[in-house]
């Protein structure tokens, strides 16, 4: 026997909600004016999600979660912040001692900035396994690497506000860079501090892009990553597509198969099940893992022995004074290794970018047909491994003070970063693979 929800759901019904009650009523007054039901069905409540999305797949869902722990907790600071360079350093302190509660949005904050890299990285590396970026999903990719970026740009600037050590040097390390571009560099530095030094006008330039101009594009970009993800359905742990019953609308119009229209015949599919309640149910699950792993550093260590809030900035920003050692925070270390790497500044920039733009060449460096790593050549395993030993040695080596082993041990790990890509060019096109499933496997 088919039930109310099977019938709904193959006819594209989508009055589940709208029998009687003051609560259907509205739910179908707004309906007639706007598609909040249709959309909340195809995206959400019946949305065709792979049967066998694992552990990796939870890291969008706790992306999402932190950017707007991010926002909700950046709101309530920003109203006892004071953007200016007389007063920045002193309102964080007075937000930490004073204000109710304050202590605990600082941390929320702070620590939520670490978190979201480390879930960004991790979702990074789970589209990288499972080949995600392939096609169809290349624009997918080019969205999350323009968020990557957006977000560095978002950390970067939030890390001068509280006006420290750490956040002074730190900026001017990373601004002075700019200044080694050919002939617009010096002009160019001038325009981003808006002054000949870092001052209070770099910080309130910086105040205003961290807490509107770059949230306001990562929430549209996210919202883009999320239509584009929906318009050709989700990748999965076995990297083939789900399977078009035969001669279901899907199988027919396969040419032109759009996912998300056939999000309410889910039966045009198989090996898909709705998003709700299966993910959400156990995307809760893993949201509380996260939360009790994020309250531990919360409440427990919050600095993180030096990693998340560093020593220095516990000191107001001294523009006489310059720090002995000089780090961007941990997530940005890998990066800032290969920039040390190289003696030539400006070739240091150059590789530093290159290494960023080639992860979002990543659809096209790779050529292979296959694309879960789970019917890969042992070299790919191989290739993928070396870039995982590779990216923690350079951001260990970043993150620590410059010494001859140091630098031959970056230049060394410089190398074989981007041979990681190099070889997978190279050894993708013809690709000895396992046989592919014809369905998804557990
Ligand atoms: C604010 C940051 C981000 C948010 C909120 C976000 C959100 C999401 C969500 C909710 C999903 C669907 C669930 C899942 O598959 O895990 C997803 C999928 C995906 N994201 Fe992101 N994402 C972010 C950053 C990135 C970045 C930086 C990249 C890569 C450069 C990326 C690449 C992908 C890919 C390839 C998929 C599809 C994976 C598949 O179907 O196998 N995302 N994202």
């Amino acid at each position: 026997m088919t039930s109310k929800y099977e019938e709904q759901t193959a006819t594209g019904d989508n009055t589940t909600t709208k029998s009687g009650g003051v609560v259907s009523s509205v739910v179908n007054w707004i309906d007639d004016r706007i598609p909040m039901t249709r959309v909340w069905n195809m995206h959400i409540a019946q949305y065709p999600a792979p049967k066998n999305f694992n552990f990796w797949y939870l890291f969008g869902s706790l992306a999402i979660l932190v950017l707007v722990n991010q926002i909700v907790t950046g709101i309530w600071l920003t109203m006892n912040f004071v953007p200016s360079a007389e007063g920045a350093f002193a309102s964080v302190e007075y937000i930490m001692r004073d204000v109710e509660y304050g202590w605990l949005l600082r941390y929320l904050h702070s620590t939520g900035a670490s978190a979201f890299f480390v879930v960004v990285y991790l979702h990074m590396f789970r589209g990288m396994i499972y080949g995600s970026y392939q096609k169809p999903r290349e624009l997918l990719w080019l969205f999350g690497m323009l968020i990557f970026l957006a977000l560095m740009a978002e950390a970067f600037m939030g890390y001068l506000l509280p006006w420290g050590q750490m956040s002074f040097w730190g900026a001017q390390v990373i601004i002075s860079l700019f200044g080694a571009i050919p002939v617009i560099g010096e002009d160019l530095t001038l325009w981003i501090r808006g002054d000949y030094v870092i001052s209070g006008a770099t910080l309130n330039r910086f105040f205003a892009l961290h807490v509107i101009a770059l949230p306001l594009v990562l929430v549209i970009l996210v919202f883009l990553h999320i239509v584009a993800l929906h318009e050709v359905g989700s990748n999965n742990p076995d990297g083939i597509e789900v399977k078009r019953k035969k001669g279901s609308v899907a199988e027919e119009d396969k040419p032109k198969f759009k996912f998300h229209e056939y999000y309410t015949s889910k039966k045009d599919v198989v090996d898909a099940i709705p998003f709700h309640p299966y993910y959400t149910v156990k995307d809760i699950l893993g949201v509380a893992g996260f939360l009790i792993l994020f309250c531990w550093v919360v409440f427990f260590m919050p600095e993180m022995n030096g990693f998340f809030l560093e020593a220095p900035n516990f000191e107001a920003a001294n523009p006489l004074k310059t720090p002995e050692h000089i780090f961007p925070v941990w997530y940005f270390t890998p990066f800032y290794a290969i920039l040390r790497a190289i003696p030539d500044k400006l070739f240091g920039v150059v590789a530093m970018g290159a290494s960023i733009v080639m992860l979002a060449l990543l659809p096209w460096l790779d050529r292979g047909k296959v694309r879960s790593i789970r019917y890969r050549s042992v070299w790919h395993k191989l290739n993928i491994a070396q870039f995982v030993v590779t990216f923690l040695i350079l951001g260990w080596a970043g993150a620590t003070p410059q010494t001859v082993q140091s630098t031959i041990l970056s230049q060394i790990c410089t190398v074989t970063y981007f041979m990681f890509f190099v070889l997978l060019y190279v050894y993708s096109k013809n690709e000895v693979t396992k046989p592919l499933p014809t369905r998804l496997t557990k």
